[in-house]
């Protein structure tokens, strides 16, 4: 059999990035040119900016893709590319610029959903086996996907409100940390006390939803008063506090769908992945239940474009083609 060589492309947010992917499992480069110090002194990312960074960016990083790779245009059996959901500025610099790409080379085009892609960025880790819980927590996304076969996404739980990276982004910048507040956290939580007790949003018994506003309310609420009334409160066991209460309604709900819908595997994907205490929680949950659990390397479990070939060449080897009419869809569904 032929090898496949899969070329992805992702621009959703502050991430420029372009990826070659054998077989759908093999990273041959994964490029990715980061923003964050042009955003950080905003305190998030400013969509014009970001935008203009991807013009900027965008041939460069292509250019190093392929300078990685030893290989050429004659090699690529598809151009895939994060069509939604994201900033829609920051998309169409990735779409116009794969579409320019099939165009002139005369490959097959394919558009991607950016959460299919930190599902799949699972798999250049480990073959998947079905059915799968994928738990996604990001800066704009916390699902719970059952999914039944490759390219099958069944959304049985989401947030209500805040995602589980923005609440963490959100308690950073009342702690006066740096952008992105996730890391930050992440660090002051290992050295905190978690002698905070913070609320945990289970909503109704049987729900997979999520929901992280009133957890973040709480957080500031208690930052206000302890200043009110002079008390002294440590950064380090609030970040401890906060974290524990994200911790445990992630794990809890994962564990319970992994064992209603008795699945093979749970896989962990998105910003949020990277989080130690998370992933230590999950890790010693699921090593007792024996169900495998994969949580992608951290710089995997950041926007890249590796995840986006990966999804891709599922959709490739479907036979799925976008036209040259694909447009970005900032809130396209999964
Ligand atoms: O997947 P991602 O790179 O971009 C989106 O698609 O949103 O996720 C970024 C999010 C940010 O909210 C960031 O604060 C969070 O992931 N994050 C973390 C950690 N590293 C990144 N949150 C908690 N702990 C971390 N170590
Ligand atoms: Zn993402």
């Amino acid at each position: 059999k032929k090898e496949t060589y899969i070329l992805g492309i992702e621009t959703s947010c502050d991430e420029t990035a372009v990826a070659i992917v054998k077989n759908g499992r093999e990273i041959i480069s994964n490029v990715v040119a980061s923003q964050i110090e042009s955003h950080k002194r905003f305190g998030g990312v400013v969509p014009e900016i970001a935008s203009r960074h991807h013009v900027e960016q965008m041939t460069v990083v292509l250019e190093e893709a392929f300078n990685a790779s030893k290989l050429s245009w004659e090699d690529i059996d598809a151009i895939t590319v994060t069509e939604g959901p994201g900033l829609v500025g920051a998309l169409l610099v990735g779409v116009n610029s794969a579409k320019a790409l099939a165009f002139a080379k005369q490959k097959p085009l394919i558009g991607v959903h950016h959460i299919a892609g930190h599902i799949y960025a699972n798999r250049l880790e480990k073959e998947f086996q079905f059915p799968l819980l994928a738990l996604i927590v990001s800066g704009g996304h916390t699902e719970l996907v059952l999914m039944k076969d490759h390219g099958v996404y069944e959304v049985i739980g989401e947030t209500r409100d805040d995602a589980a990276g923005e609440a963490y982004d959100k308690v950073a910048r009342m702690l006066k940390l740096p952008y992105p507040g996730g890391p930050q956290i992440d660090r002051l939580a290992e050295v905190g006390e978690e002698n905070i007790a913070f609320p945990r949003a289970w909503l109704e018994e049987d729900s997979y939803d999520f929901s992280f506003s009133g957890l973040k309310s709480s957080v500031i609420n208690k930052i206000h008063n302890a200043k009110q009334r002079e008390e002294s409160l440590k950064d380090e066991d609030i970040a401890a506090s906060f974290q524990a209460s994200v911790i445990d309604v992630l794990t809890k709900k994962t564990v319970r769908a992994a064992k209603e819908f008795n699945v093979k595997q749970v896989i962990v994907a998105g910003g949020v992945a990277a989080n130690r205490g998370l992933r230590a929680e999950l890790e010693a949950q699921f090593a007792d239940l024996a169900i495998p659990l994969i949580i992608p390397p951290l710089k995997l479990c950041t926007d890249n474009a590796a995840m986006i070939a990966a999804a891709g060449t599922i959709a490739y080897e479907q036979g799925r083609r976008s036209d040259l009419d694909l447009n970005a869809n900032a809130s396209l569904l999964l």
